[in-house]
């Protein structure tokens, strides 16, 4: 257990992403006592307009920064020495990762170890107090036929580039564990969803092109299921594990909530039909089945018994609730949506989806 009432130092990386700006937010909030370094190399990914609202905080400092940059890392190590690193900072998107292998190699793998070792080297003296969060996935575990959950102890069995780099860095954090006696922490959690989500993942992609009257594109046959977590709750479940778990352990976190695409698809543009006062059934006309992805897994679906029994946690809102939330969001704050979908994107797009 980590003490929360103490002044701490910590490192958040990928904190200008999706995921990772709802956790520095959180921290920053939650805990005036500690101060927050949100470490970030601002790829397409990342978006200090995520952050707006917390950027002046007396307890928050960002870094631009690459974690592949060895220098940068040992410099701001030794100079402000964490006390907890909570790494979040990766490449993300599993069709990405088919397109370029290597840029998750890099950052996933190498960017993992080069924290590793600048928490080994400042940790040599003593690890009391210390510890290194790794933010893992359920992809690591591989898919799962129709029944069956994961559990912590599932087997490995990676089938995308991305999902073998993140198997690959979760190994090298237990095994700086196992051989250095870094004190850690890993959980690997579902699909999430909510506000500030990148609009190439399913759920924000078919809202935009929802809004902007385009094909809403379901790989294969639609009916590969997904275990969906509100963004905010999956922050909470970092929070608690971060304090309350235990070292050398895993935690995995899931909604408890398992949809198949075809499904969530319908019920996404339902809600949009109300939301845009719409005659029922006109975005579902949009849905256009296209080639699947290569390597697609069938189902995803977590058992979160572990981190509900020991720590407390459960989701606190309903898929209903959360996508509510979510798609309002995306109707408020469209300037945002056309800040990061100009662009790169438009270029992104054109190859992915020809
Ligand atoms: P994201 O792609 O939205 O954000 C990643 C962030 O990392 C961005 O801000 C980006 O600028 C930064 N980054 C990328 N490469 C970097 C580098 N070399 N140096 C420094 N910063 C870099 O990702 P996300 O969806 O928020 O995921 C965050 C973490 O959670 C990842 O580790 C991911 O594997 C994990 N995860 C995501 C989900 C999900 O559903 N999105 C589920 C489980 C686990
Ligand atoms: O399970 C956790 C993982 O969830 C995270 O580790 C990843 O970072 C995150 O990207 C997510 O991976 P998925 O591949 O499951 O998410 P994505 O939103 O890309 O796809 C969800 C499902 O929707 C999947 O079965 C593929 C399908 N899909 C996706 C896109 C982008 C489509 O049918 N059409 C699409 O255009």
């Amino acid at each position: 257990m980590i003490r929360s009432a103490n002044k701490k130092t910590l490192l958040i990386t990928g904190g200008a992403g999706f995921i990772g700006s709802h956790v520095v937010r959180k921290f920053v909030k939650s805990y005036p006592q500690y101060h927050i370094y949100n470490l970030d190399a601002l790829t397409y990914a990342g978006n200090l307009e995520n952050l707006k609202d917390i950027e002046d905080y007396p307890n928050y400092t960002f870094i631009k920064g690459d974690i592949l940059d060895v220098a940068l890392i040992s410099e701001i190590f030794y100079k402000y020495r964490f006390d907890g690193i909570i790494h979040l900072a990766a490449e993300s998107h599993v069709d990405r990762s088919i397109d370029e292998p290597l840029a998750f190699v890099k950052t996933n793998v190498l960017g993992t170890v080069n924290l590793l070792n600048a928490a080994k080297n400042l940790w040599q003296d003593t690890t009391q107090g210390c510890r290194f969060y790794h933010i893992s996935t359920d992809e690591v575990y591989g898919t799962l036929g129709k029944d069956g959950l994961f559990s912590e102890t599932t087997a490995y069995d990676p089938n995308s580039p991305y999902s073998a780099s993140k198997a690959s860095s979760d190994h090298f954090v237990r095994a700086y564990g196992e051989t250095f006696g870094l004190p850690y922490v890993i959980s690997n959690c579902s699909n999430n969803y909510g506000p500030n989500h990148f609009p190439e993942k399913l759920i924000p992609l078919f809202i935009n092109n929802i809004m902007e009257n385009k094909a809403l594109p379901v790989y294969g046959d639609g009916k590969y299921t997904r275990d969906w977590l509100f963004v905010k709750d999956h922050a909470k479940a970092i929070d608690l594990v971060f304090h309350n778990g235990k070292n050398q352990e895993t935690y995995n976190i899931g909604g408890f909530n398992e949809w198949q695409n075809i499904d969530l698809v319908k019920l996404l543009c339902k809600m949009m039909d109300q939301k845009l006062n719409k005659p029922e059934g006109t975005s579902q006309r949009l849905i256009t089945f296209i080639a699947d992805r290569p390597g697609h897994d069938l189902r995803y679906a977590i058992d979160a018994s572990k981190i509900n029994k020991e720590l407390g946690w459960k989701p606190s809102v309903t898929f209903e609730e959360g996508l509510e939330k979510t798609i309002d969001w995306y109707l408020d704050n469209q300037e945002w949506l056309a800040n990061v979908t100009s662009g790169d994107y438009k270029d992104y797009y054109k190859k992915m989806y020809k």
